[in-house]
């Protein structure tokens, strides 16, 4: 495991994580891997090419490669290239991969994507799970692809592109903006990911920095921005349809609270899911406050735990 710079945490970021985690051990294990680089990983763009063809490609470039799962032989590690050489490659070029951090596929992986859905991404750039979502469905169905930032969503809109995506359309809205206009149209959708903007505290090896700007402020901030997030777009979910909400965070404002949010105010329960990682579930009780008991359903994920970054995701339904 080589290690690299690093910024220290803020005394309450480690005391949270002590509340977070299961004894020192834990916690020590947490903050060693914290420093340590994270692991380089692809999906294989089946809309562009087989993963068995990729993959001879990729070893005949002397790339070092494993799938560390057999149930998602596109999910590939790479190991032993320089820096900056897997975004570089003609291969990516030519979108026969993505470059994805594993944990950042799980959230796609739990909705369960099948032909001729009809899909919401609503914070979608720079459109990893967007272009998943596509492969997924086969380039069939229908897929919103939405954000509200200008410079994002053109790398979102090249990302399609490179990819093969021909199933997508790409919209620049707020929430309830976006719903207005698809109400009116009649717009319902089968699933509808909000991987919301958040505090970024499961990506600290990715992005070090974000300890410099992290502060319990910040997340009860970001906390309060997710829920009107994804209040907005809960309208548009189809009888039965399902949606994922997911962060890349570990703070229970921006994770538990939201979802709870979700089931008070709008009645969604909690859907179970199964992925291929080690996960912890969702908090029952947080600083005074007390969870429903399917919140156990939420999906934890720590990176000392898969040597993968952190997250958090949760499948709700409208029943
Ligand atoms: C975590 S990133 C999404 C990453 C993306 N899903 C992917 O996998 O590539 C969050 C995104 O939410 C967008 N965003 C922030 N506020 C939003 C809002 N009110 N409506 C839609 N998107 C928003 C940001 O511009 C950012 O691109």
């Amino acid at each position: 495991m080589s290690v690299r710079r690093n910024y220290e945490p803020k005394e309450k970021f480690v005391e949270r994580m002590r509340e977070l985690l299961s004894g020192n051990e834990d916690v020590e294990r947490y903050f060693e891997v914290a420093k340590s680089v994270p692991l380089k990983s692809i999906r294989v763009n089946t809309l562009k090419i087989g993963v068995d063809e990729l993959k001879s490609k990729l070893l005949g470039k002397g790339w070092e490669v494993r799938q560390p799962f057999s149930e998602y032989p596109e999910i590939i590690i790479v190991d032993g290239i320089e820096p900056g050489e897997i975004g570089k490659a003609r291969e990516h070029l030519l979108g026969y991969y993505y470059v994805q951090e594993i944990t950042s596929m799980m959230p796609v992986i739990a909705l369960g994507l099948r032909k001729d859905e009809r899909f919401l991404d609503l914070c979608a750039s720079p459109g990893s799970k967007t272009t998943q979502a596509a492969m997924l469905m086969e380039n069939t169905g229908s897929i919103i692809a939405n954000d509200v930032s200008l410079g994002r969503i053109s790398i979102l809109s090249a990302n399609l592109q490179r990819c093969g995506v021909m199933n997508s359309v790409v919209t620049r809205h707020p929430g309830s903006e976006l719903v207005l206009k698809l109400s009116k149209l009649g717009m319902g959708f089968d699933k509808i990911l909000v991987d919301a903007p958040c505090s970024g505290e499961g990506n600290i090896r990715c992005s070090p920095r974000t300890y410099l700007e992290w502060s319990e402020k910040l997340l009860k901030s970001m906390g309060r921005k997710q829920k009107k997030i994804v209040s907005e777009v809960v309208g548009l979910l189809a009888e039965n349809g399902e949606m994922v909400y997911s962060t890349c965070t570990h703070a229970p404002e921006e994770n538990e609270e939201v979802v709870q949010y979700l089931i008070d105010e709008f009645g969604l329960e909690i859907v179970p899911v199964k992925l291929p990682l080690k996960v912890r579930p969702g908090l029952l009780y947080w600083r005074g406050k007390k969870f429903s008991k399917e919140m156990k359903n939420a999906v934890r994920i720590y990176h000392h735990d898969n040597d993968m970054e952190g997250f958090f995701l949760c499948k709700l339904k409208k029943s």
